[in-house]
C-alpha cells in the first residue's frame, strides 16, 4: 500500500491546474449507457473512481479507451444490466448505472452500496424514485433487481435534494412516456452539467440549475460529446492549503462554483482575486477562525468540510463546524488529533481550539477528503509526516503529490 511522506512547515507558491470534476465525470459515464453508439468525453481526470467506472462499464459490455484526459466510450455492445458487490462496495457512484440501465433494458441487477467510511449511506430516495416510474423492485441477497415493461413520467419529490437520486431519477426518466416532474432536486453543477449533457444526447430536460427539473420522455436518444467542468472540490482544496502555505492560484476553474468557499476564506482575513477562470489566495499573518456550516449547492459544500476543520484547528481562536449534509463525516478528526489539533465532536458538529502549529505523526486515510485535510495539515505541521492508505486520495484526487511538488512542497509517495 502506498503511503505519502511530507515535510512540512514549507511555503508554497505559484499555479496548479485543477483536474476535471470526478463528481461531474461519473454520472456523464453511466449516461452514456442510455444510448448505443461512441460518446467522447474531454478532461476526464485519471483517479481510481475513473477507472473503477471504466471497469464497470466494460462489464455491461461497453467498449472503453482513455488516454491523456479523453475517454471514449462505445455503448453499443452493452448487453449485461448488472454491476456486483464486489465492485459497488468499492465505489458508491456505481449506483449511477440503476436508471440508465433499466431505461435502456427494462431491467437491471444492482448490488446495494453497503456504508462508507463514515457511515450508512442509504439509497432509498434512488429506489423510491424508480418504483414511482412503475419499476418492480426486488431485494435478493443485497442486489437491488428492477423491472420495467415501461416507466411512466409522474410527480417525484426528493425529501432531500440529494445529488445521486437526482441524477439517477432523472437518467432513468428521460425516455419514460409522459411528462416527469423532479422537485427539490439537487443543484449541484455536477448535476447540470449531467442534464445538461443528456440534453445534449436528445432528451428534453427543463429548469436544469433549480430545484424542479420538468422532463418530457423521448424516444430515441443519441451519443454526444462533451468537455467535463472543473472540480471545485479540487480547487476549494488548494485554495484552503493557500491559506495556510502561501500565495496560490488555482486555473482552470469555474469561479461562481466557489463563491461560498472564497467568501469563507475572505472571512479568515485571506485576501482572494478571482478572474473568468482563475482564483489566487494570499493568506493573511493569521488566520481569523470563522464558524462554517456545510449545505447543498451553493451553501459550504460537505466535500470540503474536512479540509476547513484543517484550516481551523491551525486558527488564531475558536469555532464551530456543522456538516448538516452527513451527520457522522469526522473520521478526519481524530487522524488531526494525531498531529495536535485541539478538536471536540458533538453530534454534527466539531468544536476546534486553533493553535499556534501542529506537529508530525504517521496517520491514516480513512476516505477521499479526510485525506486531503489530512495532506493539507501535514504540510503545515512542523515535521515529518508519513500519511498511509493514499489509495483513498488517489480515488478523487488527480496526481496530487506532484501538484503540490510543484508548488514547492516538500512530499512524495513511497510503495512499499
Ligand atoms: C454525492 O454523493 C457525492 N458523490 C459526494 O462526494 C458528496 O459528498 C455528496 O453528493 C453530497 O454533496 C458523487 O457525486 C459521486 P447525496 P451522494 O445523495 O449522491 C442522504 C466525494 O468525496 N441520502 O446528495 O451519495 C445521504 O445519506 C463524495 O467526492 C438518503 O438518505 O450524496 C446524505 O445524508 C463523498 N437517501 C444526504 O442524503 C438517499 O437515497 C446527501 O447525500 C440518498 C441520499
Amino acid at each position: 500500500m502506498d503511503r505519502i511522506i511530507i515535510q512540512g512547515n514549507k511555503p508554497l507558491s505559484g499555479t496548479v491546474k485543477i483536474s476535471g470534476a470526478k463528481n461531474a465525470v461519473l454520472p456523464v459515464m453511466a449516461a452514456t449507457l442510455l444510448a448505443p453508439g461512441e460518446f467522447t468525453i474531454h478532461k476526464v481526470p485519471d483517479l481510481r473512481d475513473t477507472r473503477t467506472m471504466m471497469k464497470l462499464l466494460n462489464m455491461i459490455g461497453a467498449d472503453t479507451t482513455f488516454d491523456n484526459g479523453t475517454l471514449t466510450i462505445d455503448s453499443s455492445a452493452a448487453n449485461n444490466p448488472e454491476a456486483p458487490y464486489d465492485l459497488v462496495k468499492t465505489m458508491r457512484a456505481s449506483f449511477y448505472v440503476l436508471g440508465p440501465l433499466i431505461s435502456r433494458f427494462g431491467k437491471v441487477n444492482v448490488s446495494l452500496p453497503g456504508g462508507c467510511a463514515w457511515g450508512p449511506r442509504p439509497v432509498d430516495y434512488h429506489l423510491k424514485g424508480l418504483e414511482q416510474l412503475g419499476a418492480k423492485l426486488n431485494l435478493e441477497s443485497g442486489n437491488i433487481l428492477a423491472e420495467a415493461e415501461e416507466l411512466v413520467g409522474t410527480d417525484i419529490y426528493f425529501e432531500f435534494p440529494s445529488v445521486g437520486a437526482t441524477g439517477n431519477i432523472a437518467m432513468a426518466a428521460v425516455r419514460a412516456r409522459g411528462t416527469t416532474k423532479l422537485y427539490n432536486c439537487a443543484k449541484e453543477p455536477e448535476i447540470t452539467q449531467l442534464c445538461e449533457f443528456l440534453n445534449g444526447m436528445g432528451a428534453n430536460i427543463k429548469g436544469i440549475g433549480t430545484d424542479t427539473l420538468v422532463i418530457e420522455g423521448v424516444n430515441e436518444l443519441r451519443p454526444a460529446d462533451i468537455e467535463i467542468i472543473p472540480d471545485r472540490i479540487e480547487a476549494g482544496t488548494f485554495l484552503i492549503a493557500g491559506a495556510l502555505l502561501g500565495e496560490i492560484k488555482v486555473a482552470d476553474v469555474k469561479p461562481e462554483h466557489l463563491e461560498n468557499v472564497i467568501n469563507k476564506l475572505r472571512q479568515t482575513d485571506c485576501e482572494i482575486k478571482a478572474t473568468k477562470d482563475t482564483v489566487s489566495i494570499i493568506p493573511p499573518d493569521n488566520i481569523k477562525p470563522v464558524d462554517m456550516t456545510t449545505a447543498v449547492f451553493p451553501g459550504f459544500p460537505t466535500d470540503l468540510q474536512a479540509q476547513w476543520v484543517a484550516l481551523m484547528s491551525l486558527a488564531n481562536g475558536s469555532s464551530v463546524v456543522t456538516d448538516t449534509v452527513y451527520h457522522d463525516r469526522f473520521s478526519h478528526i481524530p487522524e488531526l488529533a494525531r498531529l495536535g489539533a485541539n478538536i471536540k465532536v458533538e453530534n454534527n458538529t466539531a468544536f476546534i481550539r486553533g493553535k499556534k502549529s501542529l506537529v508530525a505523526a504517521p496517520v491514516m486515510s480513512t476516505d477521499i477528503r479526510a485525506s486531503a485535510s489530512l495532506i493539507i495539515a501535514a504540510l503545515a505541521a512542523r515535521g515529518k509526516t508519513e500519511i498511509s492508505r493514499v489509495y483513498h486520495i488517489d480515488r478523487g484526487y488527480e496526481n496530487i503529490e506532484q501538484k503540490f511538488k510543484r508548488l514547492g512542497a516538500d512530499i512524495y509517495r513511497k510503495s512499499d
